[in-house]
């Protein structure tokens, strides 16, 4: 008899125990990733910038940017995550069937998308002012579709880093009840090339969060995330700016974070995650930012108020935008706005 028998097994019941247990807490890890990959996918977007100004103009360079390879760099090193490419694909690609994108403008965006992915960022490719579609969105379907076939075949063998966004703040006579029809379409023909992509889709109203109760996903396609736009209040954050009219009248509009404003944002930040909660999909800001005629210490509080809210909630974000009119980084100065840089990803302060 040996008497220190209970002893001995001890540590194998231990050890057996520890298995199970490891092997529920993977099976669990396991089960949840796969009721909703999105969730995962939107840790990956995390801190984003948007490259604006750039492929989204007339064409390239007309607004004053013209991407670069060292921004890449740039961005990445200053600790962010993903960059969103706005890209206008109605201005390359022909007006009559087939609707060929001009392969010279899908170069451009390789350069830009295989950049972004070469340092690691996560990438979003949206389809970005398609002004005509806004006007006439029945007429212009046939197009769009058209352009979504060919984007998705074109990326379709690229890593799961390229998540497609289906259409800038729809506006105009793309209503929402329009739009949740198109959205659908586009949905069916990304998904015949792309089945594992994610797919990002924001609702109508210029993806306005007032509208998001207005957007229905469809429950099997797990691999969505919702998105909407935050610029709130636009007398502060669009005063002076050239497209929006009376804007001139915002002029010196400050935000100097009162306990009101503070709660303005906090309350649609809960609304937003509401949201995300009845309807178990993740979300991403995939625009905010506030105009540089605005005053830098503004700015400032603004942005590290919306940054706080959306990740309290778990929210990944695309501030607007890089190197232009809201830009956070100076390309004259070849430096970022650090103040600006450090309410959007803190870092601790350079000892001197
Ligand atoms: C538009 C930009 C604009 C920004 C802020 C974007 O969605 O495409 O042109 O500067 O919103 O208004």
């Amino acid at each position: 008899m040996r008497p220190n028998n209970a002893a001995c097994n001890c540590p194998t019941m231990v050890r057996t125990l520890a298995s199970i247990l490891a092997l529920l807490a993977v099976c669990t890890v396991v089960a949840v990733a796969a009721e909703n990959p999105a969730t995962e996918a939107v840790r990956r977007l995390a801190r984003g910038i948007n490259l604006g100004n750039a492929l989204e103009a007339p064409a390239e360079g007309a607004w004053g940017v013209t991407l670069r390879s060292e921004y890449f760099d740039i961005i990445k090193d200053a600790g962010f995550t993903s960059v969103r490419i706005p890209v206008r694909w109605s201005a390359h690609a022909q007006a009559e069937a087939p609707y060929a994108i001009a392969p010279e403008f899908f170069a451009r965006v390789d350069f830009v998308v295989r950049g972004a992915l070469s340092r690691g960022l996560n990438v979003v490719i949206d389809d970005h002012h398609y002004a005509e579609l806004f006007q006439n969105p029945q007429r212009e379907l046939p197009r769009l579709i058209a352009l979504w076939d060919q984007i998705a075949s074109h990326y379709r063998d690229y890593s799961q880093d390229v998540f497609f966004e289906l259409l800038n703040e729809p506006q105009g006579e793309m209503t929402d009840d329009v739009w949740q029809e198109v959205m659908l379409k586009l949905l069916r023909t990304v998904r015949r090339t792309n089945h594992d992509r994610m797919v990002i889709v924001g609702p109508g109203h210029l993806n306005g969060l007032d509208h998001l109760a207005n957007l229905r996903l469809p429950d099997e396609d797990t691999r969505l995330i919702a998105t909407f736009h935050y610029y709130r209040p636009m007398s502060f954050t669009h005063q002076m700016a050239s497209w929006v009219k009376g804007s001139e009248l915002w002029k010196g509009t400050v935000w100097a974070g009162t306990a009101d404003q503070r709660q303005a944002v906090k309350s649609d930040f809960d609304e937003a995650a509401q949201w995300a909660r009845a309807n178990r999909r993740p979300l991403y800001v995939g625009e905010f930012g506030a105009y540089g005629a605005a005053d830098i210490e503004s700015r400032v509080r603004w942005t590290a108020a919306v940054v706080q809210e959306a990740e309290r909630h778990g929210f990944g974000w695309a501030y607007w935008e890089f190197n232009a009119g809201f830009g956070a980084y100076d390309t004259e100065a070849q430096a970022w706005r650090e103040d600006l840089l450090n309410a959007l990803i803190a870092r601790p302060p350079v000892k001197k």
